[in-house]
């Protein structure tokens, strides 16, 4: 519920539609979600990277940056994730209206949460869901932080696919699995789907 009153929207003078006729791309939210370990942080920045050699404007969200800054007061119960992804959504959101995409690598475990960060876009194709898939046992077997032997030593609570549950996405416009397919492979059909969707000029 809001706190804020006696406040009052302005509207920007200069609309999304004039940012996105001078970028010469429309912009819109790539949303990953996956467990950690999944590979959401790695195709966000090579993605990021590939869209930037190509002239188009775009951002990354991370969960763990962000966690460093602005959501730096948010734990991992379910209330708290929800709120992590509440600002993320108003953030992408945000980023969308500057005319970039913003790609958000989140685990987003709730399928509620990231449901209304779609409903909160201004089109509802502006909310591009790539659902990260990389079964469990891969992503405990990379372990690239170490977090899962903690999880299972119960070092770390409410631990997203140990201890925490993780919300599969029933129709997500993109799935990748990363034990299956590798980065460039992946990043290929990442690009392809823009592309698809008008969001990337083709080459
Ligand atoms: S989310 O669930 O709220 O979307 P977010 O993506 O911001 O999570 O942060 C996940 C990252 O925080 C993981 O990649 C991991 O490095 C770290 N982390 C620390 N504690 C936990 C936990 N209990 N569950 C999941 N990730 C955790």
């Amino acid at each position: 519920m809001s706190k804020s009153s006696n406040v009052y929207w302005h509207e920007n003078h200069v609309l999304r539609a004039d940012r996105e006729a001078r970028q010469g791309h429309p912009s819109a939210v790539v949303w990953f979600t996956g467990l950690s370990g999944s590979g959401k942080s790695t195709l966000a920045n090579e993605l990021d990277w590939r869209l930037f050699e190509r002239g188009i404007s775009s951002y990354v969200l991370d969960g763990d940056n962000i966690r460093h800054g602005l959501n730096g007061d948010l734990g991992f119960s379910p209330e708290a994730r929800t709120e992590n992804i509440r600002r993320i959504g108003e953030v992408a959101k945000l980023f969308a209206d500057a005319g970039t995409i913003a790609l958000t690598a989140f685990i987003s475990p709730y399928r509620e949460d990231r449901d209304r960060v779609r409903k909160l876009m201004d089109r509802d194709t502006d909310f591009i869901e790539v659902f990260v898939e990389a079964p469990l046992d891969v992503c405990e077997e990379r372990d690239p932080k170490g977090l899962y032997k903690k999880a299972r030593a119960g070092e770390i609570p409410e631990f997203t696919g140990i201890s925490a549950p993780y919300e599969e996405p029933l129709s997500p416009e993109i799935t990748l699995d990363t034990s299956i397919e590798d980065v460039t492979a992946c990043v290929d059909r990442l690009i392809e789907a823009l592309v698809d969707r008008g969001y990337v000029p083709s080459e």
